[in-house]
């Protein structure tokens, strides 16, 4: 199957021109999955929780949404997108899941970057797998590639990939989804946003370079870290479904897991 992500600057608060742009890109992508980075319409970088809430919609019935879903029932595709939720006074940095028959799911972020903390609720619903006919995803957002049980979670779960809407600042996630595709033989989407945003005495820099990497550890695209971009590869499945690593290993079955529980409650 192929399967890919658009990468682009959007700005911030301008939710229509984002949205109309990212539909731009999708139209012309040639592709069964795209990914989008994490908060694709509204732009990341709230100065409130009043601005958060004002930009924040509620899924599916806020209009990101519905523009994700009506571009994929017309071009036949499925789309993970970052868009900023709103759910009844709650606000969450969320990645939905949309195919050419509406709407499926949302992923609420688990870990909380930075000042993130003081506009949106931790995600409470774990992470979770879709069988969207080709493939089984699983998403997640940004910082969560930070904590390798994220994509490990995902990947027991039976994900043969996993789309990563992200928004980074820090130099280190193109590099670790290698390894954690690696250690886990699965695909990775790091959708990501380029360009700067200055909101008030506060600045950041996208990193750009958004990539697909696969089970075996090889980089199939990385992106340019300023221009737009979509980038689109072939994806083996049964790559990703195949955990033998030789005639005497398997990755998951030659876990050790009584000698795990140290992380979740360590002793000293
Ligand atoms: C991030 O989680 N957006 C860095």
């Amino acid at each position: 199957m192929k399967a890919g992500f658009v990468q682009f600057s959007p700005e911030f608060g301008k939710v229509d021109e984002n949205i109309d742009k990212a539909m731009a890109l999708i139209e012309k992508a040639d592709a069964e999955l795209i990914v989008l980075p994490e908060l694709f319409s509204t732009g990341y970088l709230f100065v409130s929780v009043k601005e958060a809430s004002n930009l924040a919609e509620e899924i599916p019935t806020g209009k990101t949404t519905k523009a994700l879903c009506s571009i994929a029932k017309k071009k036949k595709i499925h789309i993970v997108a970052g868009v900023a939720e709103a759910s009844q006074t709650k606000l969450y940095n969320s990645a939905v899941l949309v195919s050419p028959s509406g709407y499926i799911a949302t992923y609420r972020k688990l870990h909380l970057f930075n000042e993130e903390k003081l506009w949106f609720q931790k995600g409470d619903d774990g992470f979770a797998v879709y069988d969207i006919g080709p493939c089984k995803i699983g998403m997640m957002i940004c910082f969560d590639w930070y904590f390798p049980e994220s994509t490990r979670i995902l990947a027991l779960k039976g994900a043969d990939i996993i789309c990563h809407a992200a928004n980074l600042v820090l130099p280190y996630c193109q590099d670790a989804m290698i390894t954690r595709c690696l250690e886990n033989r699965v695909y990775a989407i790091v959708a990501n946003r380029t360009g700067e945003e200055k909101r008030g005495d506060k600045k950041w820099r996208y990193t750009g370079k958004s990539q697909i990497s696969s089970p075996d550890a090889r980089v199939l695209y990385r992106a340019s870290d300023e221009a737009d971009e979509t980038g689109i590869v072939e994806i083996d499945v049964s790559l990703a479904r195949n955990k033998r690593i030789n005639k005497y290993n398997d990755l998951f079955n030659d876990r050790r897991v009584e000698h795990y529980s140290d992380l979740i409650e360590p002793s000293s």
